[in-house]
């Protein structure tokens, strides 16, 4: 490997286990997550939603019908509910209308790449509090693994009354990981709850940015210069063109004094013009990416292994 790296800081580049083991096993499932450390990840993703009665368990979305199996629930089949989203209207069941008692009755299942994954039915949804559990079970063991939360639509709980912010940092606290020495970042979409974070912690900050066209279609520009987080969650278009070469971005941001982490590089799927994540993953590092989100971490190891 490399002696120097292009990295703000210098140092190796992180892998942050997308979901978990995500391309392998169920998303969010202790199955990925503990398959992503077995293959080497530095962090694990959990992306955070809450229950009706304020646990906070790892789902990516706030409904459950892509990655349960209520819809095979007779019993929740009247409790289907139309929302209004960012993304236009959508009828489901929602998270925050269900207790945890009811969420624990569920298992994930899901599509992956239109096909269904392997252990669909069989595994947990899993509470942030377990997975806080897994990685201080893996540094009793001298494995320091780090947590990369993602808080999904803080927006929406504030809008019921509730919050993240709080939920979030109350569970770290109680659970002790700043003492066991375990690496956090906070990561979000949405910039008030990475400032009611940085009011009420001192815990490096992602904004994540939603990729170039989507950014352009919804009148959304990110200004590096001034950005008040640590760094940012960049989707890979903004570091590699059309071509597949490396744009400007990297080094503006660095600049900054920004951390760029980029997602989402997947085995099976590589954005174009790759046909390979090897040369996709290769590409980023050599980009001086600071860190990547991969759907099949035990490539991005490999890969990172051989620049
Ligand atoms: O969190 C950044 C990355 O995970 C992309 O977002 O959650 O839609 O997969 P997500
Ligand atoms: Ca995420």
């Amino acid at each position: 490997a490399a002696t120097a790296w292009n990295t703000l800081t210098g140092e190796q580049p992180i892998v942050i286990a997308h979901r978990g083991a995500s391309g392998l096993y169920p998303e969010h499932t202790i199955m990925a997550y503990k398959t992503a450390i077995e293959q080497g990840a530095d962090f694990i993703e959990p992306d955070l939603v809450m229950t009706s009665d304020g646990v906070l368990i790892a789902r990516h979305d706030l409904y459950l019908s892509a990655t349960t199996d209520i819809a095979d629930h007779p019993e929740f089949a009247d409790r289907k509910v139309k929302r209004q989203t960012p993304l236009g209207e959508h009828e489901d069941w929602w998270a925050d209308d269900f207790t945890f008692a009811e969420i624990q009755t569920l298992k994930a299942r899901q599509q992956f790449d239109g096909r269904p994954m392997q252990y669909n039915d069989t595994l947990d949804i899993v509470t942030f509090d377990e997975i806080m559990d897994l990685v201080l079970a893996e540094a009793e063991k001298g494995n320091i693994v780090g947590l990369h939360v993602e808080a999904k639509w803080p927006s929406h709980y504030t809008s019921i009354g509730k919050g993240l912010a709080d939920p979030i940092l109350d569970a770290m606290k109680a659970k002790g990981l700043k003492e066991a020495g375990i690496p956090v970042y906070i990561q979000c979409f949405e910039p008030p709850f990475l400032a009611e974070i940085a009011e009420k912690s001192d815990l490096p900050l992602i904004q994540n940015m939603v990729g170039a066209p989507y950014a352009a279609m919804m009148g959304l520009s990110y200004d590096l210069e001034t950005m008040p987080t640590d760094g940012v969650g960049a989707d890979v278009s903004y570091v590699l063109d059309e071509d597949g070469q490396p744009t400007d971005f990297v080094d503006r941001a660095h600049k900054a004094g920004l951390l760029v982490h980029v997602y989402t590089v997947r085995d099976d799927r590589p954005d174009a013009p790759f046909t390979d994540s090897h040369a996709e993953l290769k590409a980023l590092f050599d980009a001086g990416v600071d860190g990547i989100w991969a759907d099949f971490p035990a490539t991005a190891v490999e890969v990172r292994g051989q620049v």
